[in-house]
């Protein structure tokens, strides 16, 4: 597993506003969406492409176009969704698959209570929308679903990771021959007694939600 933390000014400017508690739910979706983008770039930076020719209005040239089969872009429920419009700005052409998988508060271990995928995803680059890798049980169950159906290339966009969760992840990524990159925009400090991470920014779904979904 490769981890990448994206270092880069407007990625801490815009995380330090999202963690800050009095930031309101509508600044915070807009802001995560912003993040999420600016995440987009470095996370797709091997995304298949193809040669093509074109004709410029001066010449003919040979450049690239996105290779087929689209990537797909798969949010976990719930929080995942909140990720997902500053993903398509920049692949606006990727499909899109669900998965949804909640986390047993007392247990922490996550189970799958939706699902919305192609069964066959032979070649298929995914990218998996997170926020918080936490203890990482969620995004390696979410893992292994693609990889079950034939995922050859997947790439895990996080706002936030611990570092528990990444060795938790890389555990159970064990066995799995593809490929897996973990894009983030800070490591923190570790997870407290709740599973959270801290210093974190609280509970994604909530702050981009509202409680109403939550267990
Ligand atoms: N999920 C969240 O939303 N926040 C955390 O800190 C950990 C898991």
């Amino acid at each position: 597993m490769r981890t990448l933390v994206v270092d880069h000014p407007l990625v801490a400017h815009k995380l330090t506003a999202l963690r800050k508690e009095t930031t309101d739910t509508p600044t915070f979706r807009r802001l995560a969406d912003q993040l999420v983008t600016l995440l987009a770039y470095e996370a797709t930076r091997d995304v298949r492409v193809e040669p093509v020719d074109i004709q410029t209005p001066v010449a003919p040239t040979t450049g690239v176009r996105l290779r087929k089969p689209q990537p797909l872009v798969v949010p976990i429920l719930r929080a995942g969704l909140g990720m997902l419009d500053g993903m398509l700005k920049l692949l606006p052409t990727a499909e899109v698959g669900f998965l949804g998988m909640v986390r047993n508060e007392e247990t922490l271990e996550a189970s799958t209570y939706a699902e919305r995928l192609p069964d066959d995803l032979s070649g298929r680059q995914c990218y998996v929308l997170d926020p918080m890798l936490a203890t990482g049980g969620t995004l390696a169950a979410a893992i292994q679903f693609l990889t079950d159906r034939g995922a050859d290339d997947i790439t895990a966009i996080c706002l936030l990771a611990a570092p528990e969760g990444c060795a938790r992840l890389e555990q159970g990524l064990d066995g799995i021959e593809v490929p897996v990159t973990v894009v983030t925009a800070a490591m923190d400090e570790r997870l407290n007694e709740k599973g959270y991470i801290v210093p974190g920014l609280g509970d994604a779904g909530d702050r981009l939600y509202g409680s109403a979904g939550s267990h």
